[in-house]
């Protein structure tokens, strides 16, 4: 039998007709980003139900971001307290579309460049623990926990239980909830990681009666954040400092949230006068690009080839636009200017205060700010705030959040100052 091949002709029409009925069958094979689509929905459809979401955005310009029907907000969640130089900041833009035409990605079996260069930047500004980078505050904790139980493994006996705070968030896997004082995110998970256990912030009797052979570090927020923004004194950050070192403890500081500049200093840490075995960050360290990183002070610097390890953390485009934020907070003065916004801000969140009966107290450290209501209606105040263009997030029932980007300006605060109040009178 004779076959007769078809024309070239033939074969592209066949082509376009399988790419019809493919495109048919799955219409997200071809970008459909420039029709307006029903996104909540679609999310509905589509997204399983981790997040309740109502708003759609679609870009973001330095503290304004835009939802989908060219709504502008000011910005004082910013991802929380991730973008740090707001959105599109240049420098991040021009570090990632650079980076993203030389190299997106090469396994870990390799050097990278953009990887040592930041870890080399940490290590300065740490003032000499070397990195290791994850994708994620979580990840960095894992990190930290790990490289504390080895540790006790080689240093003590085979201790390996971590003390962390009441209150304290570290992240949403299983050991980071294990570690993370706060039964809400712990409840529906039990039984949990072992090896974990919590005690009271800032009391240091309470530490000291908690620690025993199996203990072989402590982890703490020195600026507690998911919590409600409470700062550790600088006494019990002391006294932790010098127990762990009595006992041979690894302290590690989770930096997730409260470093990079946003209380002040560059690790809050240094608020206190003490310095940590280990240090975890995230969030702000790549200016809103998904990285994590866990710092190690000589004495806890112990890992060996093959004791941890992970695919993407610390891959090219991330520590890219790592290296284009840290040049920029540390060489624009960012940490100085967010000490000055976060005593600005204080100053006009005490000024709504006095205004506003409902509110009980503020407090934080530089740009990580808080005030308490008597009753449990900051979900009230955020959807006034909203509708209002302001953007803010909570911390809990009865406390509203300020992680503002770094970059905020006086003018930006006394607006969202402005929308709070009309906020709070039409409570
Ligand atoms: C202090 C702290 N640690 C850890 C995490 C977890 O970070 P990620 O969500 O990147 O895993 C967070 C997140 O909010 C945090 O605030």
């Amino acid at each position: 039998m004779t076959t007769t091949k078809p024309s070239a002709a033939e074969t592209a029409a066949t082509i376009g007709a399988n790419r019809d009925q493919l495109i048919q069958k799955h219409p997200w094979l071809v970008d459909q980003s420039l029709s307006k689509r029903d996104w909540m929905a679609m999310e509905r459809q589509f997204y399983q139900a981790t997040f309740k979401r109502s708003l759609v955005m679609e870009r973001g310009q330095g503290v304004r971001v835009y939802d989908d029907n060219g709504r502008e907000y000011l910005d004082l969640v910013a991802g929380i307290a991730t973008n740090v130089l707001g959105h599109a900041h240049p420098n991040v833009v021009r570090a990632i579309q650079q980076q993203a035409s030389q190299l997106i990605h090469v396994s870990n079996l390799y050097i990278n460049e953009r990887q040592v260069e930041l870890a080399e930047a940490l290590y300065d500004l740490s003032g000499g623990m070397r990195s290791f980078f994850s994708n994620s505050g979580a990840e960095a904790n894992e990190g930290a926990i790990k490289l504390a139980r080895k540790f006790g493994r080689v240093n003590r006996n085979g201790a390996y239980e971590i003390i962390s705070m009441d209150r304290s968030f570290h992240g949403r896997t299983l050991a980071t909830t294990s570690a993370t004082g706060q039964q809400k995110y712990q409840d529906t998970w039990r039984p949990l990681a072992d090896g974990f256990k919590q005690v009271p912030f800032n009391d240091l009797d309470a530490l000291k009666a908690a620690t025993t052979e199996k203990t072989a570090g402590v982890l703490i927020e020195a600026v507690q954040g998911e919590g409600g923004i409470y700062p550790a004194s600088t006494e019990y950050m002391q006294g932790l400092r010098a127990w762990c070192d009595e006992h041979n403890l690894i302290l590690i500081c989770d930096e997730v949230q409260a470093g990079m500049g946003r209380t002040g200093k560059f690790f809050s840490w240094e608020h206190m006068g003490i310095i940590p075995d280990i240090v975890t960050m995230a969030k702000g360290l790549a200016g809103g690009v998904p990285i994590g990183a866990m710092l190690a002070a000589k004495r806890a610097d112990i890992f060996e080839p093959g004791d941890h390890g992970t695919t993407f953390g610390g891959n090219p485009i991330a520590c890219a636009a790592g290296l284009a934020t840290l040049r920029t907070i540390v060489g624009e003065g960012l940490v100085e200017h967010a000490a000055e916004m976060g005593d600005y801000l204080h100053g006009r969140l005490e000024q709504l205060a006095q205004k506003h009966d409902i509110i009980t107290g503020t407090r934080g450290l530089g740009l990580m700010r808080a005030f308490d209501l008597s009753e449990a209606r900051a979900q009230d105040i955020m959807d006034r705030a909203l509708e209002r263009g302001l953007l803010i997030t909570n911390a809990g029932l009865s406390t509203i959040r300020f992680v503002p980007p770094l970059i905020i300006q006086p003018s930006d605060l006394d607006e969202a100052i402005e929308k709070l109040d009309a906020a709070f009178s039409a409570l």
